[in-house]
């Protein structure tokens, strides 16, 4: 089956010799919800906005369920709904109600399903008291809201949500994982870009976290976290350890200052062999703690090269 997304040796060389996406290539397949990861500058938003067309790639390309997203522009932009990092509004001659209105035009949706569609989406995101607004009438959090509305408006299968939650307040925050989750079960495609990672940790089945426009991981948050920050043990013991037990090589082990430190898990039946030879030896366990690392330690474990960042 064709992938939803399917990033394809991308690479971004901005004018001034900015090299934003050195050969990315990631494939998110048609119900996925992704989170694509990683710090300021990236290439996160470089991506995405060569989907929308708003960036031209220097080489590569990418294919959205198989359309070409250079080539085949209207094809492809037709699959999916992007809510942009940063969107210029047209706030010009158009209220609120007819950029939804106007939008849904945009992909042949005549005014009266369009009306329909848009008095929905501004209710269910708290516009309905503003749809005969400007927008530069509108809180920098409405405006989030409206660029959200403007993604859903045309129903598409892929959505593409570039920092939704930065800036709302806590209340819609809720509403927008709630929504996306469900938009999600019902088979949409979800692509999302957050600093938040427990929120990705939390809805994304799968991560790709992304360094200097390259792609240094990919898994679910579990497989992340276990491959690459491994669960830790901390056994105390009364009288302290002077020396690593044997048999406990393949735990990676160490003696700290008060404790007994092994990559590996109580579950381990090697592990509860090593704690039981320990009483056996006369050594009291007083404590076993299992220190499982989150999301946010393997982010930072993995683009922490950059060492000038915040000295
Ligand atoms: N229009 C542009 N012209 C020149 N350089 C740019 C342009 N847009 C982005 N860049 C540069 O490309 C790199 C990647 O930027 P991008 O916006 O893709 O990062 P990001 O991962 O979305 O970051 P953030 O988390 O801050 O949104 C950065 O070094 C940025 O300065
Ligand atoms: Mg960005």
């Amino acid at each position: 089956m064709e992938c939803a997304i399917s990033f394809q040796n991308l690479h971004k060389t901005y004018a001034g010799h900015v090299e934003a996406l050195k050969g990315l290539s990631l494939d998110v397949q048609r119900g996925e919800f992704m989170g694509l990861l990683g710090l300021n500058g990236a290439g996160k938003t470089t991506s995405i906005n060569v989907i929308a067309g708003l960036v031209r790639p220097t080489s590569g390309s990418v294919l959205v369920n198989g359309f070409d997203a250079i080539k085949q522009y209207r094809l492809a932009h037709a699959q999916v709904g992007i809510a942009p990092q940063e969107e210029v509004l047209d706030s010009s001659f158009l209220n609120v109600m007819q950029i939804l209105v106007y939008q849904a035009g945009y992909f042949g949706i005549a005014p009266r399903e369009a009306t329909k569609r848009a008095d929905a989406l501004l209710q269910e995101f708290g516009l309905w008291e503003k749809r005969k607004s400007n927008v530069v009438e509108l809180s920098g959090g409405m405006k989030r809201r409206l660029i959200l509305a403007k993604a859903l408006i045309h129903d598409p299968p892929i959505l593409i949500l570039d920092e939704p939650t930065a800036g709302v307040d806590v209340a819609l925050r809720h509403h927008i994982w709630e929504r996306m989750t469900a938009l999600n079960k019902a088979g949409k495609t979800i692509l999302l870009t957050t600093h938040y990672l427990e929120e990705a940790e939390q809805l994304c089945k799968r991560i790709a976290i992304l360094h200097n426009g390259g792609l240094v991981a990919t898994g679910s948050p579990h497989e992340l976290i276990t491959k690459i920050l491994p669960d830790q043990l901390e056994i105390r013991t009364d009288p302290l350890l002077k020396a690593i037990p044997e048999g406990l090589d393949k735990f990676s082990p160490h003696l700290d200052e008060d404790c007994l430190c092994l990559q590996g898990s109580l579950s381990d039946p090697q592990v509860m062999n090593a704690l039981v030879s320990l009483v056996q030896h006369s050594y009291k366990i007083i404590s076993v703690e299992q220190k499982r690392a989150r999301l946010e330690d393997v982010f930072l474990q993995l683009t922490s090269t950059d060492k000038t960042r915040y000295p």
